[in-house]
């Protein structure tokens, strides 16, 4: 019944009914939590009080080095609940527990009548596999609504999934604020068209799209994930798909007299900013209000796909790489990337990285996400350094989930649910879905490549990788065991109100 599926759990027989007496003994955000998730469709007003007691929900910090970070036990008898975690996040994935314990009704957005609120009577010991558990959302292809974004983190939440990597900036869009250099979204922000169909088709739909988020709202934001225990994680990607940034200062580019556009085709810009100083300086701007909004210890300045075309052709780029000793021009990337990583070192931050930086001198300490095939994986551990498991293989959930030609514009591959449950990451610091926006301007399309790939993945990442078969199979009885669970997972979804692309078995 739960997804993910707990560490350890007990059915027994009775329960727990909830009702206009129960209340509850928690921390003050964890209680808070409790009655946002639950009052809504419940009606029931899960008043404080001040000790466990007899029909008392109590979600406890107890010292426990067997729970970890995340980890809680929960024990639901007929005389009330009884919740502890070594800290408050462990509390609050208790919270998402007793949520899925409870009728899928409890997660419709308003009042339901006729449902018994009772919880099973379960014993359960719940630690994570992995403390990184993570999903990307690519806001800079397509400047997704805040509505959206908000429904995005419930969602995660529900799933135990952590962290929302929210990639900002690329090629066709900035959407970021930064008040030191407001061009990035006045005009980094828009671009007159985007495709039509595919890439490849080569055709444009001439419609203008554009937006940006203000700091004040993606604060707000934060603050609403970090009471779900969701963390979320900026990317301005450099120095690479960054062509929107180049439109809105030329000066950072490589050609200063030349004026580009916002990208308006999908793909990778040849154009990357220049090396110079002021363009560092610049950058160093841009982070620091980047780390005043996103409080997380985690800022990614992407890295990847990033043609070094321009530098070779830069005079000055060409002799900064000899003054600096470097082999090759491309080596620069890694210099420069390690100047911002001392950058955020100097705000108490980590630097996080796209893969491509192995090749290019990843800045020391940098975490990797490893994206282009699973050996990355493994060339990370090899260079020490901590590693997030993203590969396109296993966790691109903007390719389509079949190849049924019926299936929506994808930009590339299939990647079926079934290989997303099999997925064995190693030993790793955690795993995440990528969603690419390219193909997905809508939200309903937003949802039909993330679930239930997403669901899949986070059990995953929250109880660890299933036994596969000689030929790296999920077996049957396995995959049927999830199966079961996913359909009740993707019934609390229909009650969210989170639509989702049916699985094919
Ligand atoms: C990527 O897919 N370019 C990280």
């Amino acid at each position: 019944m739960l997804l993910p599926r707990p560490t350890h759990l007990i059915r027994e027989a009775g329960h727990f009914a909830l009702d206009a007496a129960t209340s509850v003994c928690a921390p003050v955000g964890v209680a808070d939590l409790l009655r946002e998730l639950l009052t809504p469709a419940t009606g029931l007003p899960l008043p404080p009080v001040g000790a466990p007691g007899e029909g008392v929900i109590s979600l406890l910090v107890r010292d426990d080095p067997e729970l970890g970070a995340e980890g809680y036990r929960l024990r639901v008898d007929p005389a009330g609940v009884r919740a502890v975690a070594a800290a408050e996040a462990g509390l609050r994935w208790a919270v998402q527990t007793l949520r899925q314990l409870l009728p899928e009704q409890v997660y419709a957005a308003g009042p339901v009548t006729g449902v018994p609120w009772r919880l099973p009577m379960v014993e359960i010991v719940d630690v994570p596999a992995y403390p990184w558990r993570g999903s990307l959302l690519d806001v800079a292809r397509w400047c997704h609504p805040l509505p959206l974004l908000y429904r995005y983190v419930d969602v995660l939440a529900m799933h135990k999934l952590n962290t929302l990597h929210l990639h900002l900036t690329d090629d066709q869009g900035w959407r970021f604020e930064v008040r030191r250099y407001p061009r990035l979204t006045e005009v980094g922000g828009f671009r007159v068209a985007s495709p039509a169909g595919h890439l490849r088709d080569g055709r444009s739909d001439g419609v203008p799209h554009g937006g940006w988020y203000r700091q004040a709202e993606l604060r707000d934001l934060v603050a609403y994930a970090a009471r779900r225990g969701v963390r979320i994680m900026p990317e301005i990607d450099l120095p690479g798909h960054a062509q929107a940034a180049i439109a809105a200062y030329p000066e950072f580019g490589n050609d200063p007299t030349r004026q580009l556009a916002v990208g308006t085709t999908w793909g990778i810009s040849t154009h990357v900013l220049n090396l110079e100083p002021a363009t560092l300086a610049a950058v160093h701007h841009i982070l620091d209000e980047v780390v005043e909004v996103f409080p997380f210890e985690y800022v990614h300045v992407g890295g990847d796909e990033v043609p070094t075309a321009e530098w070779a052709a830069n005079p000055a780029a060409v002799a900064r790489a000899t003054e600096l000793g470097l082999p090759r021009v491309a080596d620069l990337q890694g210099w420069w990337t390690g100047r911002l990583a001392e950058h955020l070192a100097g705000h108490g931050r980590r630097t996080a990285v796209w893969d491509e930086l192995l090749d290019r001198g990843a800045p020391a300490g940098a975490t990797v996400f490893a994206w282009r095939g699973i050996d990355r994986i493994d060339a990370a551990r090899a260079a020490g350094l901590p590693v997030v498991a993203a590969p396109y293989s296993h966790t691109y959930f903007d390719w389509a989930e079949s190849d049924d030609p019926a299936e929506p514009l994808a930009i590339a591959g299939v990647l079926p649910l079934r290989t997303v449950y099999g997925f064995q990451p190693g030993d790793v610091l955690g795993v995440q879905g990528q969603l690419w926006s390219e193909y997905l301007p809508t939200e309903q399309r937003v949802w039909w490549r993330a679930f239930p790939r997403l669901a899949a993945l986070a059990e995953v990442g929250w109880s660890g990788p299933v036994p596969t078969d000689d030929t790296g199979a999920v077996p049957p009885g396995v995959w049927a065991e999830f199966r079961s669970r996913l359909t009740g997972q993707l019934r609390r979804l229909d009650r969210a109100g989170v639509s989702y692309r049916p699985p094919d078995d």
